[in-house]
This record gives structure tokens, sequence and C-alpha cells, in this order.
């Protein structure tokens, strides 16, 4: 599967949208800001910059795109008035992979402007934006060019299936798996965290060469909160994917070759897998690192205190958000027909096991400060 030209999340504004199905992501986002905060005000009180060059990597097209800058522009904001200092201009590029939804974002950036004038009264010119497409497996940027990174939800993407999924004779070792099942023998487990180490220290490299000295960078991860190389929290909705194509399989809807040769191109690290790479590579110095945890069904929160368990409309609302995330991709090898019946059963067996289980997704946040 060639990443770049196959993976984008469901663009528009639709039903099955990635724009109308984030709400994951965008508790992810809302967790990581108190981290996002001390990144940025820390960069900002170093100098007191005029602008400042700010990239979000992996930004989608959806409510959350916008909302990270706007949390970035209200922090420093905040911060001038409160030491009577003039905004710094803020130079601000959305990154993705070239298939992602840029239009939705360019047309939602009159509204945004408007925003920033009516609520903060910051006149036009204060802050410019900018969508770059490409992988941030390549360079994007120009050297010493960036002064705040930010990526949430994203650089758990890899830049491929991982190498090593097969065995001598070419037979699959994940066989009836789209990811690290419970059941996967520990050279998949191998074959991931290798393609993990490769990716995310490539990104560290090429990022510290666009960065400038002393440029932080934030990002959040799902990840595991235990060094299990299995951690249910985050695997198990993919078993239950599985399972829904191998009832398909049997039923001759779907091949099962073709079910044997699809693995996701997506790794969940540990924090000690992830300190690892950041150590080895030697860029950067991490600053903070928080885990939070998120119930699959995310209308299952603290906030929402009218949530009563439904089994059909919980498995429904997972099955949504998962569908916006891989559907290019499972089109792309399965075909479109299957998709409507392939969420459906999945939904089915995710509220099923909602009802006997509240499984929680966690999130990795860590700041980092480029080495001078
Ligand atoms: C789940 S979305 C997260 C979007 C947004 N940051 C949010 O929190 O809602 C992950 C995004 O990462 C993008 N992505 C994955 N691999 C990428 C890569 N190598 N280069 C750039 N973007 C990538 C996907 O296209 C997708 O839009």
């Amino acid at each position: 599967m060639d990443i770049e030209t196959v993976l984008h999340m469901v663009g528009g504004a639709g039903e099955t949208s990635y724009a109308s199905n984030s709400n994951l992501q965008k508790i992810a986002i809302s967790n990581a800001r108190p981290v996002v905060e001390d990144s940025i005000l820390d960069l900002y009180c170093s100098s007191y910059p005029e602008s400042l060059n700010i990239a979000d990597l992996g930004c989608s097209s959806g409510p959350n795109t916008l909302s990270v800058i706007k949390e970035i522009i209200d922090a420093t904001h905040e911060k001038c008035l409160q030491l009577s200092r003039p905004m710094p201009e803020l130079r601000v590029f959305l990154n993705d992979l070239p298939g992602n939804d840029f239009n939705t974002i360019f047309r939602s950036l009159i509204v945004f402007y408007d925003t920033l004038k009516e609520e903060k009264g910051l006149p036009s010119g204060t802050c410019f934006v900018a969508g770059v497409p490409g992988s941030f497996y390549g360079r994007l940027f120009p050297s010493n060019f960036l002064d705040f990174i930010h990526s949430s939800y994203s650089i758990h993407w890899l830049s491929q299936v991982p190498q090593g999924l097969q065995g001598e004779m070419g037979q699959s070792l994940n066989k009836g798996n789209l990811y690290l099942a419970e059941s996967s023998p520990p050279a998949v487990y191998k074959a991931y965290l290798e393609q993990f180490q490769r990716d995310f220290s490539l990104f560290l490299k090429l990022r510290s060469e666009e960065m400038t000295s002393g440029g932080h960078m934030v990002l959040t991860v799902i990840g595991r909160n235990s060094e299990e190389p299995y951690s249910k929290g985050c695997c198990h909705n993919w078993e239950l994917l599985s399972q829904a194509l191998k009832e398909m399989a049997s039923k001759g809807v779907v091949q099962e070759a073709k079910l044997d040769s699809f693995n996701l191109p997506c790794y969940a690290p540990s924090v000690k897998e992830l300190k690892a790479v950041i150590t080895m590579e030697g860029s950067f110095f991490l600053d903070q690192l928080q885990i939070t945890e998120t119930n699959w069904d995310t209308n299952d929160n603290d906030d929402n205190k009218d949530y009563f368990f439904d089994k059909k409309a919980s498995g429904q609302h997972v099955a949504k958000y998962i569908r916006a995330l891989t559907e290019s991709m499972l089109v792309t090898h399965f075909g479109e027909e299957i998709i409507e019946e392939l969420f459906e059963r999945f939904a089915e067996k995710v509220g099923e096991h909602l009802s006997k289980e509240k499984p929680k997704c966690a999130n990795i946040t860590f700041s980092m400060t480029k080495k001078v």
C-alpha cells in the first residue's frame, strides 16, 4: 500500500466524514492543551520574537484543525496582553498528505480570521495560514525555519506497512489480523516496533533540520499505558474489525487471501519505546510527558452527565470514527462494496464488547525542545 497516495481521512462534512466523527481526537487535543500552552509560552517568553513560524503536522480537516491553532493564538495573545507587548506575527503551516481535504480548511479560513478580529481584536496580518501537502516522513520546510511544531493523533501512522509480516515461504505471520492482536506471534510485534523506531527517528531528524535552535514541539499519539506489546485499549478494536472481515470471508464476500495480506500502517508505542527513540536520535530534550485515557465511546465522559449506555448507539458511534480513519485504505484494498456491511458488523461487535467492558485509549502527549 502506498500510504502517501492512499491514506486520507474521509473529507467534507457529511455523516461519514472525519469532520463529523473526530470527537476522540478532539478530546485528546483538549487534554493536551496545558502542555501545548506551557510549551508555546516557554518558547515565546524565551526571546519575545516579532514573528513565529508554526506547523501543525497531520492537520486533517474539520473542527479540530483550526482549534489547535486557536489555542496557540489564545495563549500567546493573553501573554502579550499581560506583558503589554505587541502580538507576534504568526505564520501557520497546516500539513497533511496530498489526499487531505485542504479545500474544506481553506473555505473555513475567512470565518477563522473574522473570529480572531471579533473575539480578540486581532487585525488581519496577525496570522497567516497556508497549506503544505506532503508526508512528514520527508522534508516539508526549509532549514532552520520552524519555531513551533504541533501534531496530534498523526505520527502513530507509519510510513508503510511494516516489512517482516511474512514468513520465509511468504505466508502471513499475522493471519486473520489487521494489527497486533493477542494471538500475534512475537515477530509481528518486532516488525511493528522496528518500523515505528525507523519512522519516528526519521521524523525527529527531519524536524530538527527544519526547526530553529531552541524550537519547541508538542506531539500527541495513541499509545499504550503499559510496556506489554499487546494492550487491549488500543488493539482490541482492530481485532473486532478483523473478526467482522473474517465473518465476511467465511461468507465469500471478502477473499481470505486479501484479509491475510492487509495490515494497518499504524503503531501505538509505549512511553519507554518513545523515550528510547528520542534519546537515541538525540536532537531533542524531552520536557514534559503526560498520559491521559479516553473511553472508546467518547460520549461516555465526565462532562456528559446525561450519558446512559445504549449498546447499539455506542457501537455505531465507535464504528463511525473508525470508518472515517480507515475507509480510504479499506476501499483501496477490499473494494467499496464491502464497506457498509463491514461497519454494520463491526458496530454490532463493538456494542457487544462495550456491554461487557469499558476499554480506554491511552493518549501520550509530550513536549520537546530542539537542542542548540
Ligand atoms: C486522525 S487524523 C488527526 C487529525 C488532526 N490532527 C486531529 O487531531 O483531529 C491523522 C492525520 O494524519 C495524517 N497523516 C498520516 N500520515 C501522514 C504523513 N506521513 N504525513 C502527513 N500527514 C499524515 C492523515 O492523513 C490524517 O489526516
